[in-house]
């Protein structure tokens, strides 16, 4: 595998299984203008929530040995689902820094729920991890958090299904049993899901009857990554202007015209590649 870049002024490497992850490239851009990004959207394979650890661990690494093969010098992985089962594993097999969404997301949600319950929206794999009650747990004994997998959300989202009746339909049935659990803060744990964010925010103030705080580990991340990237003295150098690179390893061409849209920007190409 060749070796990953020490370089400031390297690209910074992000991916996730699809359009999801552009949450966090958008909320990097805002913070970070002068970082190069290589973004990978694995959309041959989108979702990875449905998936077994082992297979999401396999795809993980292969995303991630393509971005290093692209020169960067860390890796913020924009998924919750990787970050919920594969972060150790990267950690272990890859000689350069990772960072995922989850104590972020959590560290958000403490800071935002005041001690009342939370609650978690995410793929069937990262509630089934027990991930974010567990980093919940480390930060405030005393918080109950509840979980609910949601991934029709997931499929809404890359659809770019994002509202009238069937989203909002769709959100509804899966915030019932957390506003019902006492829920006051609800965590989009899944990087697909603030494409939705108006649809859920709109149905869990319904349900709840109060407005629900919602928090979008998205913001949280790119917070912590350019924090991180400063401290190791590996922030792009002042000045310079960044620039976006898109892979895919399916579907271009739709990717482009969500992408674009989504990020409020024209993307040019996107590349496609295999793994
Ligand atoms: N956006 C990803 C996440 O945060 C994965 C969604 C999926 O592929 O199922 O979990």
């Amino acid at each position: 595998m060749s070796t990953p870049s020490r370089r400031p002024e390297a690209p910074l490497g992000v991916f996730d299984s699809g359009l999801g992850g552009l949450t966090v490239v958008r909320a990097l851009r805002e913070r970070c203008p002068g970082e190069h990004i290589v973004y990978l959207g694995d959309t041959a394979r989108v979702p990875y929530g449905t998936r077994s650890p082992e297979t999401i661990i396999k795809y993980a690494l292969g995303c991630s040995r393509v971005l290093i093969r692209r020169g960067v010098k860390a890796i913020v992985v924009a998924c919750n689902t990787v970050s919920s089962v594969a972060l150790d594993m990267m950690r272990v097999e890859l000689d350069l820094p990772v960072l995922g969404v989850i104590l972020p997301g959590a560290r958000a949600a403490v800071a935002a729920s005041g001690g009342e319950p939370i609650g978690i929206l995410g793929t069937t794999g990262t509630i089934a991890s027990g991930a974010y009650p567990r980093a919940i747990a480390a930060l405030s004994t005393r918080t109950e958090v509840s979980g609910q997998p949601a991934p029709l959300l997931v499929a809404l989202a890359e659809e770019g299904w994002v509202e009238g009746e069937v989203p909002h339909l769709v959100a509804r049935r899966y915030l019932e049993p957390l506003v019902r659990a006492g829920a006051r803060t609800v965590v989009l744990g899944c990087t697909h899901f603030p494409l939705l964010r108006e649809v859920i925010e709109a149905e869990a103030a319904a349900l709840a009857g109060r407005p629900i705080t919602i928090v979008d580990s998205a913001h949280a991340t790119a917070d912590e990554a350019v924090a991180f990237l400063a401290e190791r003295g590996l922030a792009s150098p002042a000045g310079g202007r960044g620039s976006l690179e898109l892979l895919v390893t399916d579907v271009p061409k739709s990717f482009a015209a969500v992408a674009s849209r989504f990020l409020g920007e024209p993307v040019g190409d996107v590349e496609q590649i295999d793994l």
